[in-house]
């Protein structure tokens, strides 16, 4: 049977980028920024992800489209007999325990877009500090959350189902432009707000004292985070995109748009926070506090655009959660589907269900289950820190290591190149390689090494 392609190159771009925008840029982004200590932080990020993201997108890129397989039988295929394959597992594993929580805060942007159906921020009689008891009060309850994370994953399971040229594609071309005007929209209006001159200052002047071997380990998963990489996401993507695809511009683009993306919500956030009194290092719940104050202070002067504003806002983060998501998910099922010859219902059901379950727990630690500590804090903590801390820089170093060392080079400069058809390429291998042998994969090791020991 003939595998599923990607229709185009712009919906390949679009696909992948959709993948990588997600809750990660608009939610899990700006919180980062605030618990790690403001411009040093963010400094590293970008250097990540020009330096060693770009090198691992593009190595997961190459073993996907040279293969065009999802990773287990794509190790296997070009290094046959090895233990290689066993990243396979990885790369199922990892991208489950991550679309568990992911799935509890989707929710948590569902009952946000139901609350602005009601016009629920543009109330001036409700306080900034009550629509954070609010937010609190609803995350910290056992059942509305669960209701959402459910709904959510259904969504999700749903979307993988229709497979995808019908579900993925369709869905992730419309939404990811409507996010970033509208998220344009909120930054500039929340540069204009009294007092956002403190956050714009935290989100440009370095304060390298907050730079600790934590905060660097943890600003370097962001940028993996943010980028889907080291699970074997984009390079079960990369599998779909044709053969004459180039390799170099999906992952150039897809990295700028995402970075743009990311720091954009930087920029739409920390000022706002600022303005607001809200503490910078509130973690999980910051935008979710500061949301309802941006919109309801734009109340004030136009309560129906505000209210419209929020509508579509929520709407298009859960549509942008959702293209993140669904690649996680897609990720596990291409295994079973590609690996375990399994209908692709019966892979999804089975995903959905352990997905599902551990995204329970996740979701009562903030409430019921709050005092469980686990290496890292709460369930929540601990299912985030493991997978973009530890298991994605390892399956990343694992994938440069892979393209570096394992695949012969001739073989990675064909693909690189389109058996040097694109001439930009060619000239650029040689950087490329060389990043991938050594910076990518020392940067890696001296960054994690750093955070056990120091
Ligand atoms: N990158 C997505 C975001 O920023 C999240 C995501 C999708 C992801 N697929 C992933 C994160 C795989 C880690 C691994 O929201």
């Amino acid at each position: 049977m003939a595998r599923e392609n990607f229709g185009s190159r712009t919906t390949a771009i679009m696909a992948m980028a959709g993948s990588a925008i997600g809750l990660g840029n608009i939610w899990r982004f700006p919180y980062m920024v605030g618990q790690n200590g403001g411009a040093a932080f963010i400094l590293v990020y970008i250097v990540s992800a020009i330096l060693l993201c770009i090198p691992i997108f593009l190595s997961e890129s190459i073993i996907g489209k040279r293969t065009q397989l999802s990773t287990f039988g794509a190790m296997e295929k070009l290094a046959p007999g090895s233990g290689w394959k066993w990243m396979g597992f990885l790369t199922v594993f990892t991208p489950l325990i991550i679309l568990s929580y992911y799935s509890v805060v989707g929710g948590w942007s569902i009952e946000y877009f139901i609350k602005s159906l009601g016009f629920a921020f543009s109330d001036p009689a409700v306080s900034r500090t009550e629509h954070s008891a609010i937010f609190g009060g609803f995350i910290t309850s056992t059942w509305k959350p669960l209701l959402w994370h459910t709904v959510f994953m259904l969504l999700n399971a749903l979307l993988v189902v229709f497979g995808v040229q019908k579900g993925i594609e369709k869905f992730t071309k419309v939404t990811t432009p409507v996010l970033f005007v509208l998220m344009v929209v909120i930054m500039i209006y929340s540069l204009s707000l009294p007092g956002a001159r403190a956050g714009v200052d935290y989100l440009l002047k370095p304060d390298f004292s907050k730079l600790t071997g934590s905060a660097m380990l943890s600003a370097m998963g962001q940028a993996f985070f943010s980028l889907s990489l080291g699970v074997g996401c984009i390079l079960t993507y990369a599998s779909y995109l044709k053969k004459d695809e180039n390799v170099l511009s999906t992952g150039l683009f897809t990295a700028g748009f995402d970075l743009f993306f990311a720091l954009i919500a930087g920029f739409a956030i920390m000022p706002a926070v600022f303005a607001a009194g809200i503490e910078p290092g509130a973690g999980p719940g910051l935008i979710f506090e500061t949301l309802p104050y941006i919109f309801s202070s734009m109340g004030q002067s136009a309560p129906v655009v505000s209210g419209i504003v929020a509508i579509v806002f929520f709407i298009t983060i859960l549509f942008a959660a959702l293209t993140s998501s669904i690649s996680m998910l897609e990720t596990g099922v291409a295994y079973l589907v590609d690996e375990r010859k399994m209908g692709r219902v019966k892979a999804t059901v089975i995903l959905f269900a352990g997905c599902w379950l551990l995204g329970v727990l996740c979701s009562l630690s903030f409430g019921p289950l709050r005092d469980v500590q686990l290496p890292g804090g709460t369930i929540f903590d601990f299912c985030d820190k493991l997978t973009s801390n530890f298991l994605m820089t390892f399956g990343s170093l694992l994938f440069v290591l892979f393209v570096g060392w394992k695949m012969k080079k001739a073989d990675v400069r064909d693909e690189f190149t389109n058996g040097g058809s694109l001439k930009a390429n060619s000239r650029l291998f040689g950087f490329f390689y060389f990043l991938v042998r050594w910076v990518a994969p020392i940067a890696i090791i001296v960054i994690f090494a750093s955070n056990l020991f120091l």
